[in-house]
């Protein structure tokens, strides 16, 4: 826990820098500052920036601010208004300086940084502090400006009702918790330097790239890999799925395709998974809805007409049923990535995976021997029910024979559905 005086030294401190500079821009403060002084409307901080008591309590929960800030002689609490004052900043510099905390503390704050790698000899850098923060755009408070600045525009309710929005912020797994194949792992490297290297590939005219589309059985990964991409990368997705699209208002369904496009370009650099995407194969075989064809034919004119070296939109598509879908669906995809069902060495590695944080003696070898044709999400619920299993009687020391009961409730499970779907 960082030294009360120092936070409140530092949060002062930054707030002055900040009014100073016109060199530093809102990407520079701390997450935890930016969030806090976050002006809706403006998509800023807006300068310049106060310090009050209120803030520093909201931001730091330090209770007595005024104790704090006794023992601190350059600084001077304003009692109107109850404001927070640099008063002498020489001092306030020196005392930075010594403090044993300073270091740590600089190196995440790129407004410190700045003005403290160019004075005296501290192991301080702009640029790593700068590496050690997140850009305002995957906040999720941007994203929610972002979104109130759409809504607020005549005509947008329908837009944003169209699509499930997350920011990076707030996905919940990432890579390291899947289990990839080379493939997905070449792919999603790929990717990430493709939207590094954007500018790069716009000056060389290599634009036919960061068109994916994933193909796969239910419970692959598909829909996690894709979000997990959107959290490595630290951009939003906005995901939709076709078959929600096209519910309803047919005669609506164009226009929603295109709105959902315009979401995209709006929050860009952003992901924009199409889920269902072989939604579009049943819809062109089916002669009855003129209007369903229309919608079809938009939406491969609107992957056509984005890219991710312009428009800053990486379009990953989904699809269970491959099979179904025609040339041109296919050919608007500069990658088609597989997600094949595991065989058994990686069900071992999931398992191994889903089971890191349970104790227990199990040998998932064998679990992974018997669940051929298992996907990674059967797999997870196995390791459901083995926890519930052991729950039951009161442990949370797994065994193998919890396991092996999984798997044995699972079978039973797809059973009774398969029953139900033949029925
Ligand atoms: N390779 C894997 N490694 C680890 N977990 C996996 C893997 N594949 C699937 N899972 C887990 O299974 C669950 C379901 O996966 P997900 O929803 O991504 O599948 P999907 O391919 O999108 O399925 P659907 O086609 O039904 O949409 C997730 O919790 C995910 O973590
Ligand atoms: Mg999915």
């Amino acid at each position: 826990m960082t030294d009360e005086k120092f936070l409140i030294t530092e949060l002062v401190l930054t707030a002055h820098l900040y009014n100073q500079s016109d060199k530093l821009t809102v990407d520079d403060l701390p997450q935890k500052i930016r969030k806090h002084y976050w002006d809706e409307k403006e998509k800023t901080v807006k300068r310049p920036m106060y310090v009050t008591e209120g803030d520093i309590k909201s931001i730091y929960g330090i209770e007595n601010v005024k104790n704090s800030t006794k023992l601190l002689p350059f600084l001077e609490f304003e009692d109107f208004g109850s404001q927070i004052k640099l008063n002498i900043f020489d001092l306030a510099i020196k005392w930075v300086t010594k403090h044993p905390e300073a270091v740590e503390n600089i190196n995440k704050n790129p407004v410190l940084a700045s003005f403290f790698e160019n004075y005296d000899s501290l192991p301080v850098s702009y640029k790593k502090a700068k590496a050690s923060i997140l850009p305002k755009e995957s906040g999720r408070e941007w994203i929610n400006s972002l979104i109130k600045t759409i809504e607020s525009e005549k005509g947008s309710e329908d837009m944003l009702k169209l699509a499930h929005i997350v920011a990076p912020e707030d996905i919940q797994q990432n890579i390291s918790d899947l289990v990839l194949t080379k493939a997905q792992e070449d792919e999603i490297e790929k990717m990430t330097k493709a939207i590094q290297y954007r500018d790069y590939l716009k000056r060389i005219g290599l634009r036919e790239i960061g068109k994916l589309l994933f193909v796969g059985p239910p419970g692959t990964g598909k829909t996690s890999v894709a979000r997990a991409i959107s959290g490595q990368l630290k951009i939003p997705i906005v995901e939709v799925k076709l078959s929600q699209i096209a519910d309803q208002y047919l005669g609506e369904t164009a226009k929603n395709i295109d709105r959902v496009f315009e979401l995209a370009r709006r929050l860009s650099p952003c992901i924009l998974f199409i889920d269902e995407f072989d939604f579009v194969a049943k819809a062109r075989a089916t002669d009855e809805h003129a209007a369903l064809k229309r919608a079809v034919n938009t939406l491969l004119k609107a992957i056509d007409e984005i890219s991710l070296v312009e428009h800053g939109v990486l379009v990953i598509g989904a699809t269970n049923h491959p099979n179904i879908l025609d040339h041109a669906a296919w050919r608007r995809f500069d990658e088609i990535v597989e997600f094949s069902l595991p065989d058994k060495d990686m069900r071992k590695k999931i398992l191994d995976l889903i089971l890191r944080n349970i104790e227990g003696t199990f040998d998932t070898e064998e679990i992974a021997k018997i669940t051929d044709g298992y996907s990674g999400s059967d797999l997870r619920l196995i390791a459901r029910e083995a926890v519930l299993n052991g729950l039951i009687t009161e442990r949370t020391v797994l065994t193998q024979q919890d396991l092996i009961r999984g798997v044995a409730e699972f079978n039973k499970r797809t059973h009774l559905k398969k029953l139900d779907e033949s029925a």
